[in-house]
């Protein structure tokens, strides 16, 4: 009889699991990851970050931005980087399941790859941010935290427009541009190529701006993995066929400063001509900080990193108390910068994801005392050149 009430429990319990596991992946992703399995105690819980590599130098800070906030609030912390390799941050997100993290906080190498794994993540009700970059065709993501992408673009175009002092009615001044694009597996990448190119384009139609490479698709323009080595290669074939001839190159849109820096290697080493290149780029990593302030790149668009950490932190806490987070956080979190909440923008192919949005500054070398040394993010190097602080 004992045994028998015994296998009556067992069955009921397996049924439950299975009507729970059921009815849980039919919910939003949000409402999956308000239902995490092993909800933290309320100070306390182990996270699992998953960062791309050490090679770029962003990355090393929003590391140690995020272990940091999240041990401030009494998380444990398990930080991975994985050699921009796919299938190491696969293998590592696996094994981060494996240490039963309670929430993953995780930027893609490749926005497309990560789907088999983020279904253990889905089948242990382990919720997912997805950091700065989105992370697509799955349904594990409850929330992506990022800047506005199309922004930092946007920001980019409309800095050489303003510099050169473009006017659509006035076609008597043509100026040469080259584009340099980001990784094509990074989501990020397009809406920066988009956001400025849109901004460029009506001056490209009108003949006041010349792509002489010819090359103005992003897939023609692209840098996989971001990698300096490829922007300078790159820009110094563009340089040896349609510059070698004394052609002025006028712009070098860089999306980011990672393809900034060697771009800005190539120009300084092979183009011929004598004018200062307008060279865009991104982040305000600190090699390129100092070429800012040496005049030999433009301007940045800086992104407070630190930001982002406290929203994703403060995103992450939320979560694992059972709340269900939306754009009512951004007030309750009593942040002291711009943050949007934008559930539109953001589609993975699965769904429209919830997604808090920090807004991007352009940094030249005459704002840089004042937006990232006065803020506290840098310190001034007694070398003249900013240091990233933290
Ligand atoms: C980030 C950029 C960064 C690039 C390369 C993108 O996803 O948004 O800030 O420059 O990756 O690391």
């Amino acid at each position: 009889m004992k045994k028998l009430i015994a296998l009556v429990l067992a069955l009921t319990l397996a049924l439950f699991l299975v009507a729970c596991g059921t009815s849980a992946s039919k919910e939003s992703p949000a409402a999956s990851a308000e239902a995490s399995e092993s909800p933290a105690p309320e100070a306390g819980g182990k996270i699992g970050i998953a960062m791309p590599t050490k090679s770029l130098e962003r990355w090393n800070r929003d590391g140690t931005f995020l272990q940091k906030a999240f041990e401030e609030k009494g998380y444990e912390v398990e930080l991975v980087y994985s050699d921009n390799d796919v299938n190491k941050q696969v293998n590592d997100i696996e094994n981060l399941i494996a240490d039963k993290v309670n929430l993953l906080v995780i930027v893609a190498i490749d926005g497309e790859s990560l789907s088999n794994v983020l279904q253990s993540a889905v089948d242990a009700k382990i919720p997912v941010i997805s950091y700065d970059r989105l992370i697509m065709n799955t349904d594990a993501i409850s929330y992506y935290v990022s800047f506005d992408n199309y922004t930092v673009g946007k920001l980019q175009g409309e800095y050489v427009v303003k510099t050169l002092g473009l006017d659509l009615n006035d076609t008597s001044k043509s100026y040469n541009i080259e584009f340099t694009a980001g990784d094509p597996a990074d989501n990020n990448a397009g809406f920066f190529f988009n956001g400025a190119f849109d901004v460029l384009k009506p001056y490209i139609d009108a003949g006041i701006l010349k792509v002489p490479s010819g090359q103005t698709k992003f897939e023609e323009v692209a840098t996989a993995q971001w990698k300096t080595e490829t922007a300078l290669n790159r820009m110094q074939n563009i340089l040896a066929s349609f510059y070698a001839n004394g052609t002025q190159l006028d712009v070098a849109l860089c999306s980011n400063d990672s393809t900034a820096l060697g771009v800005t290697q190539a120009i300084e080493s092979d183009y011929k001509g004598t004018n200062t290149v307008i060279i865009t780029g991104q982040d305000g990593d600190e090699a390129n900080l100092a070429n800012i302030v040496d005049g030999k790149q433009s301007m940045t668009v800086y992104k407070a990193v630190a930001n982002e950490a406290v929203v994703t932190v403060d995103l992450a806490d939320a979560i694992l108390k059972g709340e269900k987070p939306d754009g009512s956080l951004i007030d309750s979190a009593g942040w002291t910068f711009d943050c949007t909440y934008d559930t539109e923008s953001y589609d993975n192919n699965n769904a429209k994801i919830p997604s808090y949005l920090l807004v991007p500054t352009v940094v030249t070398k005459d704002n840089i005392q004042k937006e990232l040394v006065d803020t506290g993010y840098y310190t001034m190097g007694s070398d003249g050149y900013p240091k990233a602080a933290g």
